[in-house]
Parts: structure tokens; C-alpha cells; sequence
């Protein structure tokens, strides 16, 4: 059966139809689907239901994976390149993650290139995830926008996400101190300019005072997130959705009952090294 593409919003998202991810892809069909997500940032292949092993083989046909030994507790314990996504309770508190844009570790030095989340339990209503194209949010900034940000550094703070709020979270951020990015970021392998900064995790510009810093960020938040530069996805059981952290960020939306369960397993691919430690907004 040929591999179809088929777009799934103006601005980002393309469903590939005709692959059947529980046996071995061919090289043909991998290269075909390897071209697809570099033009369409997301992928959605629906109908999957993949053993983890299955998700992790697949995975692996892209890079390296993420063993997610920064979060041992939230890993799967015999799959360490699984990690469970899930608003089950974890440690005695609820743990939703992603409520805010964002790209998935752009808080450490070697942030994800990609990430490959399937859905095995989903609410009867809500539970969806939305993904905004970063060079879209790039390519309609004015010339002198761009001039002004191009060479500019975000620092992204691990601890500031809006769920983490009433936590101590003093001993992560000593193990995890923040670092400094790209505002724009080169993708490698498409050279193509993608704006890299979210309201997650981004806190501040780096030679900037804060009251500088704060409109500039608050404009590209907005900016980063119009409409016509997003997909909501509504899942189904068995959809497997593949993003590109570089290009692309997510929000797993706040629009179910926290109380019914939603589960999802993702793995996640390991990203060049990028940014450098810093110990301040001033820095
Ligand atoms: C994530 O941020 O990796 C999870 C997205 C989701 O739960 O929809």
C-alpha cells in the first residue's frame, strides 16, 4: 500500500496514510516519511496500536532516544524510553504535564529534536494537544523585528511552568540551573529560521532587564501562537502524533476533567547540543 499525505491545517500537520507501524517500514516509505515531516512539522498516523517496543523501534529509526534519566520517577520502569503521559496521580499529586506552549526540553543543553506521543486512553470529551509552526511565527515577523531578535539569547527556567507553582522546587532547579537559547533558532537540517522562545519556560532575554525584556517575550508569545499558525488535535485511541521540537511547539490543553483519566506514552528523540548554562536574568 503507497504512503499518503495528507495536510491537516493550512499552517502545520500532515496525516500519513497507508503505513502500518506495527511491522518493519522500508527504507523507501521511512525516506517518503522523513520528507514529510520536515515540510509539515507534525505527523499523525492513526489506527496504531503499538507495543512499546513497537513505539520505541519506530522512534529509533529517526536518531537516538532519550532514556529520560533527568525524570526517573516518571519514566516507565522497564521501558526507560517511554515516558508515560498521564494525569494519573503520581506521588500522591496529579501530574498533567504541558499546559503551557512549549518545546520539550529546551531547558536543558541538549534539547529534544523530536517527540512521538501515542494515545491509548483519552476522555470522553477534550483531552486535545495543539502544535504552532515556529518558522511561520518567524517568516511574519517585520525586517526590523527580526533584525532586532536574531541575535538575541531567551533563558529558559525548567522551574517556572505555571503547574509547577507552590512546589519547592529549589533542589531541581540547582540540578537543573537555567540556560540560555537561540530566539531563532537555524533548523539543522532544513536551514530554515524558527522562532524559540515559549511562555513555558522562557523567563527573560539575556543582557536585558527584565522590564525590557518582558513586552519583547510577551509579543512573541502572542505572535508565535495565532491561529493560522496551529492544529488542534482532537485523538483517537491508537493515533500516534510525531513532532519536531526545533520548528514546532505543543500545549496539551486544559479542556477535560482532570478526574478522567487521559493516557498517552511518548518517547523522545535526543536533540544537538544547544545554549549554555547561565545563573541570571542579568547574565
Ligand atoms: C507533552 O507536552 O509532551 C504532552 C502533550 C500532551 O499531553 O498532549
Amino acid at each position: 500500500m503507497a504512503i499518503e499525505i495528507k495536510r491537516l491545517a493550512a499552517g502545520i500537520g500532515a496525516e500519513i496514510a497507508g503505513v502500518d507501524l506495527t511491522r518493519r517500514v522500508s527504507d523507501a516509505d521511512m525516506e517518503a516519511i522523513k520528507q514529510a515531516w520536515r515540510d509539515h512539522l507534525i505527523l499523525l498516523f492513526r489506527g496504531q496500536q503499538l507495543t512499546h517496543e513497537q513505539h520505541i523501534e519506530f522512534s529509533r529509526r529517526f536518531g537516538d532516544l532519550d532514556d529520560h534519566d533527568a525524570i526517573p520517577k516518571f519514566r516507565d520502569p522497564q521501558y526507560h524510553e517511554i515516558l508515560p503521559v498521564t494525569n494519573q496521580e503520581i506521588d500522591g499529586r496529579k501530574q498533567p504535564v504541558g499546559r503551557q506552549w512549549h518545546s520539550d526540553l529546551s531547558t536543558t543543553l541538549r534539547p529534544a529534536r523530536a517527540s512521538l506521543l501515542r494515545c491509548e486512553v483519552i476522555p470522553p470529551v477534550g483531552g486535545d494537544t495543539m502544535f504552532a509552526n515556529m518558522y511561520l511565527a518567524y517568516d511574519t515577523l517585520s525586517e526590523k523585528m527580526k533584525e532586532i531578535i536574531d541575535d538575541l539569547w531567551g533563558i529558559h527556567d525548567m522551574t517556572v511552568a505555571k503547574a509547577s507553582q507552590g512546589r519547592d522546587l529549589s533542589e531541581v532547579r540547582k540540578r537543573n540551573p537555567p540556560v540560555a537559547q537561540p530566539v531563532v533558532r537555524v533548523h539543522p537540517e532544513t536551514g530554515r529560521k524558527a522562532l524559540y522562545v515559549s511562555e513555558m519556560t522562557t523567563t527573560g532575554i539575556v543582557g536585558m532587564s527584565d522590564e525590557e525584556a518582558r513586552p519583547i517575550l510577551e509579543y512573541l508569545f502572542r505572535h508565535s501562537v495565532r491561529p493560522e499558525f496551529t492544529y488542534r488535535h482532537r485523538w483517537q485511541v491508537h493515533d500516534m502524533i510525531a513532532w519536531d521540537n526545533r520548528c514546532a511547539m505543543h500545549l496539551a490543553l486544559d479542556d477535560y476533567d482532570i478526574n478522567v483519566p487521559r493516557k498517552l506514552y511518548r518517547t523522545t528523540l535526543l536533540g544537538e547540543a544547544s545554549g549554555y548554562i547561565v545563573q541570571s536574568n542579568a547574565a
